[in-house]
């Protein structure tokens, strides 16, 4: 890092810290209060919590020095995600200095159901920062897949940032707050921003293909099992608590889809596109059964669903929890519409759970009008636990 980017790394770290002493006595807006998820827990918000309605998803490379600086970054991030999504007014940097924050939410910033969730990749445990031998055993750089066309500069990363709340601005103004004050320690590498739609008329909302998406999610009481990583799966102490997050961004070649039968559409997903229920059942929330339906005259066993979870006792351990978001970035070089599904997943071991499903879905009919271009696989890390505690700490100390 430059002399300049450290120097002003460091003011921006000195700067949280202060403000993060000040928490509690600028946060005196009930208004404020009443829409904020609350920040500190064994895990970490944005995973199990609602989904927002909207996201933005970054991956930033880590320029800090040392692993001194990258715990400087990581107190930095927590005080930062801390007073964002408490809401209230920011604390004022003082006379002379900026404004305290971009002012595009008021001088009363709104809670707005803001989570700030921080996962780190494996090339953070490179040998730049002495952490080699602390990797969580299951993560990787993301893999690739047959019909992938991955882009390098949409890929991987060693830090990613999921910022999730109820409006665009909010999202937006909290980006802005953390790449303030990381300057110096980390810089952007991608970004995607997703929205969710509201119900079209009632139940999952709609993904940018028509279909109903995210009906399907595993039961709380199975989250120790699926998506949290815990004593006794084989991972160094530190990670207790915390959950691997793997991130596609796959376009939906929408032209091509547009074109397809309403019937031909179903039977790729396995689903009615009206009403999402499965194709032998009536609504969205009916269960498909498959050992009814052994040669998929009903639901067929091509299908989206069937391959993805074919609902049998061996493969019940490869479920996981999504939470994606569609993405419209506009019009490619050529003049096609450019939008898709930020595919977000959350689980206890990619290997077990999502490669498994990948794997199964390779060549399934759907990929003739999708094209994964980029992602990562990160270790979302454990919790913040308290006013004391900090992101990582249990890793850094
Ligand atoms: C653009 C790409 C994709 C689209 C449009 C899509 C769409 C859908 C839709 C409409 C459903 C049914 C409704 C629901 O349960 O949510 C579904 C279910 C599912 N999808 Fe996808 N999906 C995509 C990519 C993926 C990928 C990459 C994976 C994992 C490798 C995946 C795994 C699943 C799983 C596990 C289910 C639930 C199946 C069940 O339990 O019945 N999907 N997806």
């Amino acid at each position: 890092m430059s002399e300049v980017g450290r120097r002003s790394f460091l003011r921006g770290a000195l700067a949280g810290a202060g403000a993060a002493a000040a928490t509690g006595l600028t946060v005196s807006a009930d208004a404020a209060k009443s829409t904020s998820v609350p920040f500190h827990g064994v895990h970490q918000a944005g995973i199990v919590t609602d989904q927002q309605r909207q996201a933005i998803f970054a991956s930033f490379d880590v320029i800090a020095a040392n692993q001194t600086e990258l715990t400087d970054l990581l107190r930095t991030l927590t005080d930062r995600a801390r007073l964002l999504t408490a809401g209230g007014a920011l604390p004022p940097l003082g006379i002379t200095a900026p404004p305290a924050d971009s002012g595009v939410l008021g001088p009363d910033m709104p809670g707005d159901d803001l989570t700030v969730t921080v996962g780190v990749g494996a090339s953070l445990f490179d040998d730049r920062y002495g952490l080699k031998d602390r990797k969580p055993a299951k993560l990787t750089a993301m893999k690739e897949f047959p019909n992938d066309s991955l882009d390098d500069s949409l890929c991987n990363g060693d830090l990613s940032l999921q910022l999730c709340a109820s409006e665009t601005d909010t999202v937006l103004h909290a980006l802005r707050d953390v790449a303030r004050h990381t300057r110096g320690a980390m810089q952007l590498r991608w970004r995607v921003d997703g929205f969710q739609s509201p119900p079209r008329p009632a139940g999952a909302p709609r993904n940018l293909m028509g279909f109903k998406d995210g009906i399907v999610k595993p039961a709380s009481a199975d989250h120790d099992k699926l998506v949290w990583v815990g004593k006794g799966n084989g991972e160094p102490a530190w990670t207790e608590g915390g959950s691997y997050q793997v991130l596609r961004q796959i376009r939906m070649l929408v032209e091509f889809w547009d074109r397809v039968s309403v019937g031909e559409q179903e039977n790729m997903f396995g689903r009615r596109r009206d009403s999402g229920a499965p194709l032998d059942g009536s609504s969205e929330t009916d269960l498909p059964n498959y050992p009814a339906d052994p040669t998929g005259g009903a639901i067929p066993l091509t299908s989206h669903i069937r391959r993805a979870n074919p609902r049998t006792a061996d493969t019940a351990a490869s479920q996981f929890l999504r939470r994606g978001y569609s993405y419209d970035k506009g019009t490619d070089a050529v003049g096609d519409l450019d939008m898709g599904l930020l595919f977000c997943a959350y689980q206890q071991d990619i290997a077990r759970q999502f490669e498994a499903v990948q794997t199964r879905l390779a060549d399934e009919p759907l990929v003739d009008y999708i094209r994964p271009v980029g992602g990562g696989y990160f270790f979302v890390l454990p919790g913040v636990r308290d006013g004391n505690d900090h992101f990582a700490r249990s890793l850094l100390g």
